[in-house]
């Protein structure tokens, strides 16, 4: 598994890119999503979205610390957010080293599949909807830097190939 970042112009099309929807949560799917917990820990990540290691499929996984057990959200969709705003410092394990101080509605309800194929809903507060909100926005192509200032913007752009 290979982390893809905003260095490399191919990589960058990937990110960038609107995910498909997951066809067939089969045996290959459900190793290949696990295997991306083991990944994203490695790499002191807290959420991992299918991009994120090249895949523009629709699906992300999110462990906030080792005595949880991981969250695997399989064609997720957004079907509620709170007025309420939120304000949280975010990170991205495509775009190392870089935070930046983030607005999204304070509550998120989500629907997406399981690793058996069943549909679940999760309502999610707190850094548990920043997560939710920032995987689900790598789904779409967006990445957490869209929401900063544009001077704050120029700063990264001036440490990474980012279009
Ligand atoms: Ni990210």
């Amino acid at each position: 598994m290979e982390l893809y970042t905003l260095n490399e112009e191919e990589q960058i099309k990937v990110l960038r890119s609107l995910s498909e929807p997951v066809e067939n949560i089969d045996d290959q799917l459900v190793d290949y999503v696990k295997s991306m917990i083991d990944f994203m820990e490695d790499n002191n990540g807290i959420g991992l979205a299918a991009p994120q290691v090249g895949r523009n499929q629709r699906f992300f996984v999110i462990r906030m610390s080792s005595d949880q057990d991981p969250l695997y959200f399989i064609n997720p969709e957004i079907i509620g957010t709170s007025t309420e705003l939120s304000n949280l410092e975010e990170g991205c394990l495509s775009i190392p080293e870089m935070y930046g101080k983030v607005e999204r509605p304070a509550v998120v309800q989500v629907q997406a599949y399981n690793l058996r194929g069943r549909p679940f809903k999760i309502e999610a507060d707190g850094l548990l909807s920043h997560v939710i909100q920032h995987e689900y926005d790598h789904l779409q192509g967006k990445l957490f830097i869209d929401y900063l200032s544009e001077r704050k913007q120029k700063k990264i752009f001036k440490n990474f190939k980012v279009e």
